[in-house]
Parts: C-alpha cells; sequence; structure tokens
C-alpha cells in the first residue's frame, strides 16, 4: 500500500460508523464492567497486536483495579476445508498468566477463528479465569463458533477502519471507525 496523496489516502474513507464519542462513552462502561467483576486478585489484560493497541489504550485508563498489562501477536493459518486451525504466536506474552485472572482484549471478532485458537492456548496455561472483550463483533462472518463475554459494539459485514484497525497497515490512526471503500 503507497498512497501518493493526502487526497487519494482520505478517498478510501467511506463514511463515519461509529464516532469517537461514541466509542468513549462505550469504553467508559466496559472499564466500569472489568471494576465490577475483578478486585485484588492479579489481573492480566492482554491486548492481541497490532488492531487492539488503541483500544486497550483507552480502555485500561478506564480501568481502576490493580492490573497488569501484556502483548501478544498472532496469525492463524487454515486449510479451505478446515475450520480449526493453527496459531501461530509471533510474539508472545512476557508474563507468566498462572492462577491470574486474564481479559483478552480484541479489535474484532470476525470469523472467530484466531481468538478461538489464542483462548484455547492461553486457557492450556492454567489462568484462574479468562474472558474476552471485543470492541467489534461481526457476528455474520462467524465460521467458528465464537462468543464474546463483552462486545462494545455489532457492526454488518463492512470492512471497517479506524481506531487501530487497518487496510494494508494504514488508517489504524483513524480516531473514529469508519467503512472502507475499495
Ligand atoms: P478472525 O477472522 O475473527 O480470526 O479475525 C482476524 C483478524 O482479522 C482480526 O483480529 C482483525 O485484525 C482482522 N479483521 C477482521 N475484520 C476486519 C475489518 O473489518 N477491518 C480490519 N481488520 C479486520
Ligand atoms: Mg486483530
Amino acid at each position: 500500500m503507497n498512497y501518493k496523496t493526502k487526497e487519494e489516502y482520505e478517498a478510501h474513507i467511506n463514511r463515519e460508523l461509529i464516532s469517537a464519542d461514541e466509542i468513549a462513552a462505550a469504553i467508559a462502561k466496559a472499564g466500569e464492567y472489568i471494576d465490577s467483576i475483578y478486585d485484588g486478585t492479579p489481573l492480566i489484560l492482554v491486548s492481541i497486536l497490532k488492531g487492539s493497541f488503541v483500544f486497550l489504550g483507552d480502555l485500561c485508563r478506564r480501568v481502576t483495579v490493580p492490573c497488569e498489562i501484556g502483548f501478544m501477536a498472532a496469525k492463524s493459518y487454515y486449510e479451505s476445508t478446515n475450520s480449526s486451525g493453527i496459531v501461530n504466536i509471533t510474539m508472545d506474552l512476557h508474563q507468566d498468566i498462572k492462577g491470574c485472572d486474564v481479559v483478552i482484549v480484541e479489535d474484532i471478532i470476525d470469523t472467530g477463528r484466531t481468538l478461538n485458537d489464542v483462548v484455547k492456548l492461553l486457557n492450556a496455561r492454567g489462568p484462574r479465569s479468562l474472558r474476552v472483550m471485543t470492541l467489534l463483533d461481526k457476528p455474520e462472518r462467524r465460521i467458528v463458533d465464537f462468543k464474546a463475554d463483552y462486545s462494545l459494539f455489532t457492526i454488518p459485514d463492512y470492512f471497517v477502519i479506524g481506531y487501530g484497525l487497518d487496510y494494508g497497515e494504514y488508517y489504524r490512526n483513524l480516531p473514529y471507525i469508519a467503512e472502507y471503500k475499495e
């Protein structure tokens, strides 16, 4: 991806779907949800890179109970006929989650494959509890039966950009969520 001008770059931003204010309001509630569940036991918020780095940054500042932050990056590979894949951890957590409460913080659940695999992998490490929070959910696209414990927004089958989500590594820095236009 290489945009020659700002006009060319902006021409692919179709329309705003979720405003920065709507995102902020939903994140304030999501922080309260985390505060209401956890208190006092070791808690780790695990961001799945790269898409969730903006969400995690805002979410963690709405959490008031003690928590650690962790990062991991994962890619899943599939054969066309097989819905459960091999998750390839391209960057692993730097902390041990055994006995800890874990919240996986994800940008979007699409087919469900990545999180399905990441949850299995992290559960095998013996956390005290494991929950999944996603900013966006596209249930129409699901291939693997996977449900988040907490989803901030449900969206139709659009390809979206902004607030951490990319097209060809661009648009992650948009402060709102937009539909991408080919
Ligand atoms: P999965 O299909 O649920 O495994 O989702 C895999 C990854 O695809 C997500 O974590 C996102 O990084 C990416 N993805 C899915 N849908 C979109 C989208 O609409 N915009 C940008 N990235 C997406
Ligand atoms: Mg992602």
